[in-house]
């Protein structure tokens, strides 16, 4: 690919999903780009990058950016990654919530899920705090650019080698086996997880009550600056007074530029106290 169409796929890519391709990342688009053409044989639009690129261009449907955004997302993601994070919400925030959400209704959002691993680690926790409380309804809404991804985390099936790492209990309560071996996600606590396609460069919102938690960890650091300091602040506008903020480990936000409070690395809670 000559540095021209790198330069417009790159442009295009950070304008629709934040996504920076710095010129060192022209290698890993020329072979996701070439795994999506033989993935795909015989469409004429995928015949060359340069089709594509038009076809993307001239594409009303939004079929072709969401065929660039499945090729150009990068999933990683396991259970209990960063796990700081997970013993600080069952620890500190859901028995804070507890105490100082009156109306039973606790929502949490997990943006750019991947594959579910991370909603599902924050619904087993939510089950085993809130479970057996009375009158407690908890959202948890995970949501993602990539509709791959979303496909899998609803249909929560996993290898035995990614759950080996949860406790026993876990894996007792909240997975059965498959036949070939793998293990799944017992229907109540899928049911208990909605998955969404949602870009968060979306300009708007569109979500009805703000949320008590966020979630938003390794993605942001494929954003630039400012993309990451809008995000923050639509975070914050999307976050109940005294609501947190969980990011990735090696993220970081201007809480000086922000309405957050820094609480311990990569996590922050927006100031003021719930009413
Ligand atoms: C590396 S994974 C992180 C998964 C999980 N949060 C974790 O920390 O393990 C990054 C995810 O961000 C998603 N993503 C990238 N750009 C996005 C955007 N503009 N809007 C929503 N999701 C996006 C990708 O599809 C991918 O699933």
């Amino acid at each position: 690919m000559n540095q021209s169409l790198f330069q417009q796929f790159a442009a295009l890519v950070t304008q629709n999903f934040g996504i920076q391709l710095p010129p060192e990342k022209k290698a890993l688009l020329e072979s996701r780009l070439f795994k999506l053409k033989n993935d795909n044989m015989g469409r004429p639009e995928l015949a060359s990058d340069e089709a594509f690129l038009k076809y993307i261009r001239e594409d009303k449907t939004g079929k072709g950016l969401a065929m660039l955004a499945e090729a150009i997302t990068t999933h990683h993601t396991f259970f209990m990654r960063e796990a700081d994070h997970f013993s600080f919400y069952e620890k500190e925030v859901l028995p804070y919530l507890e105490k100082s959400i009156r109306d039973g209704d606790m929502r949490t959002w997990c943006a750019a899920s991947s594959t579910g691993e991370e909603a599902y680690t924050l619904a087993m926790m939510l089950e085993d705090h809130f479970g057996s409380l009375p009158g407690w309804e908890t959202t948890l809404l995970a949501t993602d650019l990539s509709k791959d991804v979303l496909e899998i985390g609803k249909n929560g099936v996993y290898s035995a080698e990614s759950v080996k790492t949860l406790p026993a209990l876990w894996q007792n309560s909240y997975f059965h086996r498959t036949i070939d071996g793998k293990y799944q996600v017992v229907d109540r606590l899928r049911h208990k997880v909605l998955f969404r396609r949602f870009n968060l460069m979306t300009p708007v919102f569109p979500f009805k009550r703000p949320f008590h938690v966020i979630f938003c960890r390794n993605v942001m650091i494929y954003f630039d600056n400012t993309t990451r300091d809008n995000l923050v602040r639509k975070f914050a506008e999307f976050l109940e007074p005294g609501g947190y903020l969980f990011i990735g480990h090696s993220e970081v936000i201007d809480r000086h530029k922000s309405d957050f409070d820094y609480v311990m690395p990569s996590i922050y809670r927006k100031k003021g106290a719930f009413t």
